[in-house]
This record gives structure tokens, C-alpha cells and sequence, in this order.
């Protein structure tokens, strides 16, 4: 039997991606898994496709914006009412944006960018924390980025967000040390998925090449020269959350194909 039978686990940006594919796979171990994204019908409809396959999932769909803390508290409520606790959250829903210079950068770029994948990250972690404070377990899993780790031309807002996220995660991780909750981060390289996909369509039309080439030339930066997928990311994330995992705290966790080390 899965050791993760019965568990509960709550992700945010559930509807495609990574989230979505993390969903399945946590459904695959036995996990309860709650699905929060944007817009009530899309995240139905992904809730749907996972409880086709995993009918025994006693999770359900919650329409969730992160950036809003009343809708964040609201959905760890309905949770813990529904399912009695919360062992894992996964921090996933972030936003990438256009490639600019930081000297040409749109000032609300940086504002909503930080908005979600910074403030998101907070309010979902300081109520599922207060939770899990409580239940004495738990473990939280902020999915960053190795562009968190290595700053990259054109992306310097993103880039700096899921720095700050590989920092807070060392934070939070000692302040819930004594209460048993491990707090990581899982840092991707490219991840076949719309949102890697839709940045290098924008890359090869500012270059003026086609998205072939684009992704023949990123795939060979790559030392393994694949990317991930998100079940990949899923894998690393169950692994935090197992028996073996309860020892491991404070980290953020390459998942990259070796392209950066730190
Ligand atoms: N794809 C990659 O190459 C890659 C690489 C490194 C890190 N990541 C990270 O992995 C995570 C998932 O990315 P993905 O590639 O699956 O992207 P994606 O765009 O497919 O998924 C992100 C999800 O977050 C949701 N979201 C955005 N803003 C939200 C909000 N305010 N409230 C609720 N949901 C919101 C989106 O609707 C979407 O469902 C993100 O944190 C991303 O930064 C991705």
C-alpha cells in the first residue's frame, strides 16, 4: 500500500502544468488532492479529469485566486472542513512575463509578478502554516526555478521573485522545524509545459527564428539535453513529502538536467 494513502494535499495552480500533472500524480499514491486555480468551470474541469482516473480521490476544485487573502483563507476553511487536515502544499501558481530589459520594464510587470508568485506564496503558507502548526505535520513545497538561482537577461522580475521564494523557504523551514513541518522548495529547469512553451515562442519572434530552432538550441544548453516534465517536478515533490523526506528541511531541490549546480 502507498504510505501516502489518505493523505491530503492542497495545490495551487492546478489547472494545467505542472499543478495538474503533480495532481495526478499525488491521485496515483492515494493522495486526496484539493485543486485550486482561476476560474471555477477550468478548475472543475481538471478536478474532472483527474477523478476519472482516480475515483477514490475525495478531494474536489476550488475557484482560487492566491494574490487574494480572503480566497486563500477560504479555500484552506472549506479544506479543513471537508478533509479534517492539510499534509502537503504545494506552492505552484505563478505568472511569467514578456522579456524586457529591467531599464524598459513596465513598472506593473514587477508589481504583478511579485503580487503572485510572491504574495501568493505568503498567504497560502501563513494559513496552511497555522494549520499544520496545529496538526504538529505537514509539509509545505514551494515550486521555484533555476532561474531563482541563476539570474537570466530579459526576466529579471521573475527571476528575482523565486529567489526571494528559495530564501523565504530557508526562513519559514526554522520556524516550523519545531512543530514538525519541513518547508522546501523544488527549483525546475524547463518544464514542458504552456508556460515554458509560450516564453519561447516570444524568445524565437524577438530573434526573428522559428520555435524549432529555438527549442533545438535551448534543449542543447541543457547537460542532459532533456527537458522535464512535470511529472518529474511531481516526483521530487512526493519524495518531501514521504517518510524519507522528513529529514530534509530548508532546501530548494535542483530538478534541472544540470543546468546550474548552486
Ligand atoms: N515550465 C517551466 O519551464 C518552469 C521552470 C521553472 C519553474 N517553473 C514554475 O513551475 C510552476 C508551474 O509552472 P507551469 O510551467 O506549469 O506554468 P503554467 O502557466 O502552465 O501553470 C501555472 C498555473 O498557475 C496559475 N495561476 C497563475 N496566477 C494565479 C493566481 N493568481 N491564482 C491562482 N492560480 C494562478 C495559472 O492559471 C496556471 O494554471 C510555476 O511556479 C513556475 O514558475 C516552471
Amino acid at each position: 500500500m502507498s504510505e501516502f494513502k489518505d493523505k491530503v494535499a492542497l495545490i495551487t495552480g492546478a489547472k494545467r502544468g505542472i499543478g495538474f500533472e503533480t495532481a495526478m500524480r499525488f491521485a496515483k499514491e492515494g493522495i486526496h488532492v484539493v485543486m485550486s486555480g482561476r476560474g471555477q468551470e477550468e478548475i472543475s474541469e481538471a478536478f474532472e479529469k483527474v477523478k476519472a482516473n482516480y475515483p477514490e480521490n475525495k478531494g474536489f476544485a476550488f475557484n482560487c485566486d492566491v494574490t487574494k487573502p480572503s480566497q486563500v483563507e477560504d479555500m484552506i476553511n472549506e479544506t479543513v472542513k471537508r478533509l479534517g487536515k492539510i499534509d502537503i502544499l504545494v506552492n505552484n501558481a505563478a505568472i511569467i512575463h514578456e522579456r524586457f530589459n529591467v531599464v524598459d520594464m513596465p513598472e506593473r510587470i514587477m508589481q504583478e509578478i511579485y503580487d503572485t508568485n510572491v504574495f501568493g506564496v505568503f498567504y497560502c503558507s501563513k494559513y496552511v502554516g497555522r494549520q499544520m502548526i496545529k496538526q504538529r505535520s505537514g509539509n509545505i513545497i514551494n515550486i521555484t526555478s533555476w532561474y531563482g538561482k541563476v539570474g537570466q537577461a530579459m526576466f529579471a522580475p521573475y527571476c528575482s521573485t523565486k529567489a526571494a521564494l528559495n530564501n523565504f523557504t530557508q526562513s519559514m523551514a526554522l520556524e516550523m522545524a519545531p512543530y514538525g513541518v519541513t518547508v522546501n522548495a523544488v527549483a525546475p529547469g524547463w518544464v514542458e509545459t504552456e508556460m515554458h512553451w509560450g516564453a519561447l515562442q516570444n524568445e524565437a519572434e524577438q530573434n526573428g527564428i522559428t520555435f524549432e530552432e529555438i527549442e533545438e538550441m535551448t534543449r542543447n544548453l541543457i547537460p542532459i539535453k532533456k527537458r522535464c516534465t512535470g511529472d518529474d517536478i511531481a516526483a521530487a515533490c512526493l519524495y518531501l513529502a514521504s517518510k524519507n523526506g522528513q529529514v530534509v528541511t530548508g532546501q530548494a531541490i535542483n530538478v534541472n538536467g544540470g543546468l546550474c549546480f548552486n
